[in-house]
Protein backbone atom coordinates (compact mmCIF):
# COMPACT_ATOMS: atom_id res chain seq x y z
CA UNK A 1 0.00 0.00 0.00
CA UNK A 2 0.94 3.78 -0.60
CA UNK A 3 3.11 5.45 2.07
CA UNK A 4 0.46 8.15 2.93
CA UNK A 5 -2.75 6.02 2.45
CA UNK A 6 -0.86 3.32 5.05
CA UNK A 7 -0.53 6.35 7.40
CA UNK A 8 -3.69 7.67 7.13
CA UNK A 9 -5.44 4.36 8.07
CA UNK A 10 -2.63 3.50 10.49
CA UNK A 11 -3.64 6.74 12.37
CA UNK A 12 -7.54 6.32 11.82
CA UNK A 13 -7.21 2.90 13.15
CA UNK A 14 -5.37 3.90 16.54
CA UNK A 15 -8.55 6.08 17.86
CA UNK A 16 -10.19 2.97 18.38
CA UNK A 17 -11.99 3.06 21.74
CA UNK A 18 -9.88 0.30 23.80
CA UNK A 19 -12.14 -3.00 23.64
CA UNK A 20 -12.97 -2.56 27.79
CA UNK A 21 -14.12 0.81 27.85
CA UNK A 22 -16.30 -0.07 24.79
CA UNK A 23 -17.60 -2.94 26.27
CA UNK A 24 -18.99 -0.83 29.12
CA UNK A 25 -20.69 2.14 27.37
CA UNK A 26 -23.82 3.09 28.18
CA UNK A 27 -24.87 3.60 24.53
CA UNK A 28 -23.14 3.48 21.18
CA UNK A 29 -20.49 6.51 21.28
CA UNK A 30 -20.23 7.09 17.38
CA UNK A 31 -22.77 9.01 15.28
CA UNK A 32 -23.95 12.52 14.80
CA UNK A 33 -26.88 14.21 16.30
CA UNK A 34 -29.55 15.84 14.42
CA UNK A 35 -29.48 18.69 17.67
CA UNK A 36 -26.67 19.42 16.53
CA UNK A 37 -25.75 18.46 12.68
CA UNK A 38 -29.21 18.81 11.80
CA UNK A 39 -30.18 22.46 12.37
CA UNK A 40 -30.74 24.73 9.79
CA UNK A 41 -27.33 27.03 9.73
CA UNK A 42 -27.01 30.39 8.34
CA UNK A 43 -24.67 29.84 5.21
CA UNK A 44 -20.81 31.54 5.89
CA UNK A 45 -18.81 33.18 3.21
CA UNK A 46 -16.03 31.00 3.52
CA UNK A 47 -13.84 29.77 1.33
CA UNK A 48 -15.82 26.81 0.85
CA UNK A 49 -19.00 27.99 -0.14
CA UNK A 50 -17.46 30.28 -2.63
CA UNK A 51 -15.18 27.70 -4.45
CA UNK A 52 -18.41 25.57 -4.96
CA UNK A 53 -20.50 28.82 -6.16
CA UNK A 54 -18.07 29.46 -8.42
CA UNK A 55 -18.07 26.22 -10.31
CA UNK A 56 -21.36 26.02 -10.00
CA UNK A 57 -24.04 27.11 -13.48
CA UNK A 58 -27.07 29.00 -12.90
CA UNK A 59 -29.64 26.22 -11.56
CA UNK A 60 -26.83 24.05 -11.00
CA UNK A 61 -27.40 20.21 -9.32
CA UNK A 62 -25.54 19.52 -5.91
CA UNK A 63 -24.77 16.38 -4.52
CA UNK A 64 -23.77 16.78 -0.54
CA UNK A 65 -22.02 13.50 0.28
CA UNK A 66 -22.62 13.08 4.46
CA UNK A 67 -24.55 16.15 4.40
CA UNK A 68 -26.27 16.20 7.79
CA UNK A 69 -29.18 18.79 7.99
CA UNK A 70 -27.29 20.20 4.61
CA UNK A 71 -25.27 23.14 5.97
CA UNK A 72 -22.37 22.36 3.07
CA UNK A 73 -24.92 22.75 0.20
CA UNK A 74 -27.70 24.56 1.34
CA UNK A 75 -25.56 27.81 1.32
CA UNK A 76 -25.07 27.24 -2.21
CA UNK A 77 -28.93 27.65 -2.94
CA UNK A 78 -28.83 31.60 -4.86
CA UNK A 79 -27.54 28.96 -7.69
CA UNK A 80 -28.50 25.65 -6.80
CA UNK A 81 -31.50 24.23 -8.35
CA UNK A 82 -31.55 20.69 -7.25
CA UNK A 83 -29.63 19.11 -4.03
CA UNK A 84 -28.91 15.32 -3.67
CA UNK A 85 -28.23 14.81 -0.07
CA UNK A 86 -26.38 11.20 1.03
CA UNK A 87 -26.16 10.12 4.29
CA UNK A 88 -26.12 7.24 6.48
CA UNK A 89 -27.94 8.93 8.81
CA UNK A 90 -31.60 8.85 8.05
CA UNK A 91 -32.76 11.14 11.09
CA UNK A 92 -30.04 13.78 9.52
CA UNK A 93 -31.29 13.34 6.35
CA UNK A 94 -34.77 14.17 7.56
CA UNK A 95 -33.94 17.02 9.03
CA UNK A 96 -31.84 18.02 5.55
CA UNK A 97 -35.72 17.02 3.56
CA UNK A 98 -37.19 19.43 6.42
CA UNK A 99 -34.43 22.46 5.89
CA UNK A 100 -34.35 22.42 2.25
CA UNK A 101 -38.33 22.61 1.73
CA UNK A 102 -38.28 25.48 4.22
CA UNK A 103 -35.34 26.68 2.09
CA UNK A 104 -37.73 26.57 -1.30
CA UNK A 105 -35.36 24.09 -3.37
CA UNK A 106 -35.53 20.71 -5.43
CA UNK A 107 -33.79 18.00 -3.16
CA UNK A 108 -33.55 14.13 -2.76
CA UNK A 109 -32.03 11.64 -0.29
CA UNK A 110 -30.03 8.58 -0.76
CA UNK A 111 -29.38 6.95 2.65
CA UNK A 112 -26.40 4.46 3.07
CA UNK A 113 -22.72 4.62 2.71
CA UNK A 114 -20.20 6.40 0.54
CA UNK A 115 -18.74 5.00 -1.61
CA UNK A 116 -21.19 1.75 -0.95
CA UNK A 117 -24.25 3.91 -2.09
CA UNK A 118 -22.25 5.62 -4.89
CA UNK A 119 -23.69 4.02 -7.78
CA UNK A 120 -27.24 4.76 -6.92
CA UNK A 121 -26.39 8.75 -7.23
CA UNK A 122 -26.45 10.54 -10.39
CA UNK A 123 -24.03 12.97 -11.26
CA UNK A 124 -23.70 16.41 -10.27
CA UNK A 125 -22.32 20.09 -11.30
CA UNK A 126 -20.62 20.23 -7.98
CA UNK A 127 -20.01 17.57 -5.24
CA UNK A 128 -19.71 19.29 -1.64
CA UNK A 129 -17.96 17.01 1.16
CA UNK A 130 -17.80 18.64 4.54
CA UNK A 131 -16.58 17.00 7.61
CA UNK A 132 -16.49 13.62 6.33
CA UNK A 133 -13.33 13.01 5.73
CA UNK A 134 -11.96 11.50 9.16
CA UNK A 135 -14.64 8.99 9.18
CA UNK A 136 -13.34 7.77 5.82
CA UNK A 137 -10.98 4.59 6.32
CA UNK A 138 -10.58 4.17 2.81
CA UNK A 139 -10.15 7.51 1.73
CA UNK A 140 -9.06 7.12 -1.48
CA UNK A 141 -12.13 4.95 -2.72
CA UNK A 142 -14.46 7.72 -1.12
CA UNK A 143 -12.24 10.62 -2.87
CA UNK A 144 -12.37 8.91 -6.38
CA UNK A 145 -16.06 8.33 -6.34
CA UNK A 146 -16.81 11.72 -5.14
CA UNK A 147 -14.53 12.65 -8.50
CA UNK A 148 -16.68 10.57 -10.81
CA UNK A 149 -20.10 12.19 -9.26
CA UNK A 150 -18.82 15.36 -10.15
CA UNK A 151 -18.92 17.56 -13.74
CA UNK A 152 -17.37 20.28 -12.64
CA UNK A 153 -15.50 20.64 -9.41
CA UNK A 154 -15.42 18.51 -5.80
CA UNK A 155 -15.32 20.74 -2.69
CA UNK A 156 -14.35 19.11 0.36
CA UNK A 157 -13.81 20.82 3.52
CA UNK A 158 -12.72 19.08 7.04
CA UNK A 159 -11.03 20.70 9.80
CA UNK A 160 -7.02 20.99 10.22
CA UNK A 161 -6.67 18.77 12.63
CA UNK A 162 -8.97 15.92 13.96
CA UNK A 163 -11.63 16.95 15.58
CA UNK A 164 -11.35 14.34 18.38
CA UNK A 165 -8.06 15.60 18.98
CA UNK A 166 -9.34 17.98 21.78
CA UNK A 167 -10.74 15.15 23.93
CA UNK A 168 -7.87 13.75 24.98
CA UNK A 169 -7.45 16.03 28.13
CA UNK A 170 -11.05 14.92 28.87
CA UNK A 171 -9.73 10.95 28.05
CA UNK A 172 -7.44 11.50 30.83
CA UNK A 173 -9.37 13.19 33.14
CA UNK A 174 -12.53 10.62 32.70
CA UNK A 175 -9.99 7.25 32.09
CA UNK A 176 -7.19 7.75 32.74
CA UNK A 177 -5.73 7.21 29.46
CA UNK A 178 -3.70 8.88 26.65
CA UNK A 179 -4.90 8.80 23.46
CA UNK A 180 -3.03 9.39 20.29
CA UNK A 181 -4.00 12.25 17.65
CA UNK A 182 -5.83 11.03 14.98
CA UNK A 183 -4.69 12.08 11.08
CA UNK A 184 -4.47 15.58 10.00
CA UNK A 185 -5.90 17.66 6.74
CA UNK A 186 -2.01 17.72 5.64
CA UNK A 187 -1.84 13.57 5.70
CA UNK A 188 -5.60 13.55 3.99
CA UNK A 189 -4.11 15.70 1.31
CA UNK A 190 -1.19 13.56 0.65
CA UNK A 191 -3.55 10.13 0.65
CA UNK A 192 -5.46 12.38 -1.98
CA UNK A 193 -1.91 13.31 -3.76
CA UNK A 194 -0.45 9.67 -3.54
CA UNK A 195 -4.01 8.43 -5.45
CA UNK A 196 -3.37 10.94 -8.40
CA UNK A 197 -5.46 13.80 -7.44
CA UNK A 198 -4.37 17.08 -7.19
CA UNK A 199 -5.98 19.43 -4.82
CA UNK A 200 -6.27 23.34 -4.09
CA UNK A 201 -5.91 23.99 -0.55
CA UNK A 202 -7.68 27.28 1.40
CA UNK A 203 -7.37 27.92 5.04
CA UNK A 204 -9.73 29.75 6.89
CA UNK A 205 -10.72 30.40 10.42
CA UNK A 206 -14.47 30.06 11.39
CA UNK A 207 -16.73 29.67 14.51
CA UNK A 208 -16.92 26.44 16.33
CA UNK A 209 -19.85 24.36 14.46
CA UNK A 210 -21.29 24.25 17.82
CA UNK A 211 -21.69 27.78 18.63
CA UNK A 212 -25.47 27.69 18.40
CA UNK A 213 -26.04 23.62 19.53
CA UNK A 214 -28.04 23.47 22.64
CA UNK A 215 -25.92 23.31 26.00
CA UNK A 216 -27.19 19.83 26.35
CA UNK A 217 -26.91 18.24 22.92
CA UNK A 218 -23.15 19.46 23.18
CA UNK A 219 -22.81 17.79 26.59
CA UNK A 220 -24.53 14.78 25.70
CA UNK A 221 -22.48 14.50 22.67
CA UNK A 222 -19.00 14.52 24.46
CA UNK A 223 -20.49 12.16 26.86
CA UNK A 224 -21.22 9.85 24.23
CA UNK A 225 -18.10 9.75 22.21
CA UNK A 226 -16.40 9.58 25.74
CA UNK A 227 -18.43 6.16 26.62
CA UNK A 228 -19.75 8.10 30.16
CA UNK A 229 -22.92 7.55 31.59
CA UNK A 230 -25.47 10.81 31.44
CA UNK A 231 -24.71 11.15 35.60
CA UNK A 232 -21.43 12.54 34.51
CA UNK A 233 -22.91 15.29 32.26
CA UNK A 234 -22.80 18.09 35.38
CA UNK A 235 -18.81 17.08 35.88
CA UNK A 236 -18.36 16.94 32.05
CA UNK A 237 -20.28 20.32 31.52
CA UNK A 238 -17.73 22.24 33.99
CA UNK A 239 -14.86 20.89 32.86
CA UNK A 240 -15.38 21.51 28.94
CA UNK A 241 -16.97 24.70 29.74
CA UNK A 242 -17.29 27.26 27.03
CA UNK A 243 -14.80 26.13 24.73
CA UNK A 244 -15.59 23.92 22.46
CA UNK A 245 -18.94 26.45 21.16
CA UNK A 246 -16.46 29.71 21.52
CA UNK A 247 -13.08 28.56 20.54
CA UNK A 248 -12.86 29.16 16.52
CA UNK A 249 -12.25 26.44 14.24
CA UNK A 250 -9.05 26.63 11.68
CA UNK A 251 -10.47 24.83 8.39
CA UNK A 252 -8.95 23.40 5.42
CA UNK A 253 -11.26 23.73 1.73
CA UNK A 254 -10.12 21.36 -0.74
CA UNK A 255 -11.13 21.45 -4.25
CA UNK A 256 -10.12 20.03 -7.77
CA UNK A 257 -12.07 19.22 -11.17
CA UNK A 258 -14.64 16.34 -11.36
CA UNK A 259 -14.65 13.72 -13.39
CA UNK A 260 -17.35 13.01 -14.93
CA UNK A 261 -19.25 13.81 -18.42
C1 LIG B 1 -19.76 15.98 11.16
S1 LIG B 1 -21.22 15.63 10.27
C2 LIG B 1 -21.14 16.86 8.99
C3 LIG B 1 -22.48 17.15 8.36
C4 LIG B 1 -22.48 18.25 7.29
N1 LIG B 1 -21.73 17.86 6.12
C5 LIG B 1 -21.96 19.54 7.85
O1 LIG B 1 -20.93 20.02 7.38
O2 LIG B 1 -22.61 20.10 8.77
C6 LIG B 1 -20.74 14.15 9.37
C7 LIG B 1 -21.89 13.55 8.58
O3 LIG B 1 -21.40 12.55 7.69
C8 LIG B 1 -22.18 11.38 7.79
N2 LIG B 1 -21.29 10.29 7.37
C9 LIG B 1 -20.11 9.93 7.94
N3 LIG B 1 -19.51 8.97 7.21
C10 LIG B 1 -20.35 8.72 6.14
C11 LIG B 1 -20.29 7.84 5.02
N4 LIG B 1 -19.25 7.03 4.81
N5 LIG B 1 -21.32 7.86 4.15
C12 LIG B 1 -22.38 8.67 4.33
N6 LIG B 1 -22.49 9.52 5.37
C13 LIG B 1 -21.48 9.56 6.26
C14 LIG B 1 -22.67 11.37 9.22
O4 LIG B 1 -23.85 10.60 9.39
C15 LIG B 1 -22.92 12.85 9.46
O5 LIG B 1 -24.20 13.25 9.04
Amino acid sequence: MAEAEAKWRRTMKALAIPPEILEAAPESPYGFPAAIWGRPTEPIDSPSRRRALEALPQAGSVLDVGAGGGAASLALTERAADIVAVDENEALLEAFAANAEAAGVGHSTIVGRWPDVAPQASSADVVVCHHVFYNALDLAVFARALTVHSRHRVVVELTATHPLDGFNDLWRHFHGIDRPLGPDAGDAIAVLAESGIEVDTERSERPSMWSDAPRPAVVGFVRRRLCLAPERDPEIDALIGDAPQRTPRQMVTLWWPGGAS
